[in-house]
């Protein structure tokens, strides 16, 4: 018995196979079992040493058996760490991000600029009224921008806005001075589209309104957010100008980002670049309209061509590569 099962232990190759052999022998009705149980037909001398013997046997097909199980255990083992090796040094899938446009990077960071100067941000709808888009904003009832070759309209009173600075009328009619907010989005109008003209475009509206505003805070203002976003040695120069619903109103220009204002092929040795924003002081009709007493409070108010100042910062000369979102523009942000 003990030859015949030592072989047959060492010649396993699965757990399954050993404890089958195990039950065979050791087992209830196993070989040595059988043995062992058939001890009580034998003399009294014969019984200890055949019980001797059967116990040797026992404990020796049992320490093969655990030897082999280990050994097998073992291999197993080693099967699996090959099997389930991982190649450290296979280059990985390539993992492709978006990320954010570059118009709505522009914007966040116009906004953040005056949010560090005390302004915060609102929002208005894209779709207004022709009372806030025009008539609130003292817009002239014969305004040549109110023509419908010039402006959307979705019916007689509600248009795509043309600017921004309807959400003037709602701050001021909603929040009550003292206030000083911006507010960025789109706006629209009936322009043929060229290297700097698109339907749609973006502005960034300013307004701030409380006791004692000045121009010179206006001023001050602008500049700093200029040098902000372009550099300490970029200058603005103030141009008057007329829009109905600031008096008096100015258009400012930057000095020309590529020579720094000293002139150049690209500013026609001017020093100058182009128009960048409209603005000017609050007209007291319009504080009235938004039930703001024009003998207390004073305000100033700007709004800024947000396409513009991103293709004067990143040196894109065609409005279109803005909108068309090819991935070869856009990935270069
Ligand atoms: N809304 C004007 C425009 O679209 C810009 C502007 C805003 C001017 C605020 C003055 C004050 O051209």
């Amino acid at each position: 018995i003990r030859k015949k099962a030592i072989e047959k232990i060492e010649n396993s190759s699965t757990l399954d196979e050993l404890e089958e052999i195990r039950i065979s022998i050791l087992g209830k009705k196993g070989e040595l079992t059988q043995i062992l149980r058939g001890m009580k037909d034998l003399s009294k001398e014969e019984r200890p040493i055949v019980g001797k013997m059967a116990n040797e046997i026992r404990e020796t097909i049992e320490n093969k058996l655990t030897e082999v199980k280990e050994e097998i255990k073992e291999k197993i083992k080693r099967e699996r760490l090959v099997s389930e090796r991982i190649d450290i040094s296979m280059p990985a899938k390539e993992k492709r991000v978006g990320h954010r446009h570059p118009l709505l990077k522009m914007i966040e960071e116009l906004e953040g600029i005056f949010m560090n100067m005390g302004f915060s941000v609102v929002e208005g709808p894209e779709v207004e009224t022709v009372h806030n888009n025009f008539d609130a904003l003292n817009s002239p009832e014969n305004h040549p921008s109110r023509d419908p070759s010039d402006t959307f309209y979705i019916t007689d009173n509600i248009l795509l806005r043309t600017h921004t600075s309807p959400v003037q009328i709602r701050a001021m009619k909603k929040l009550k001075p003292p206030l000083k907010i911006v507010s960025a989005g789109r706006t629209f109008r009936f322009d043929d589209v060229d290297d700097t003209h698109s339907p749609m475009f973006h502005q960034l509206e300013g307004l701030v309104v409380d006791k004692n505003v000045t121009m010179a805070n206006l001023k001050d203002t602008i500049d700093k957010f200029v040098k902000e976003i372009f550099g300490d040695d970029i200058k603005t120069r103030f141009r008057p100008h007329y829009f109905p619903f600031t008096e008096p109103s100015a258009e400012v220009d930057v000095s020309c980002l590529e020579c720094r204002g000293k002139g150049c092929e690209v500013c026609n040795g001017t020093g100058w670049s182009m128009e960048i924003l409209g603005c000017g002081m609050v007209h007291p009709k319009v504080l009235k309209n938004c039930g703001i007493d024009p003998e207390v409070y004073s305000g100033f108010a700007f709004g800024l061509g947000v396409d513009r100042i991103a293709m004067v910062k990143y040196g894109i000369d065609n409005i279109r590569l803005l909108f068309e979102n090819d991935m070869r523009f856009l990935e270069q942000f």
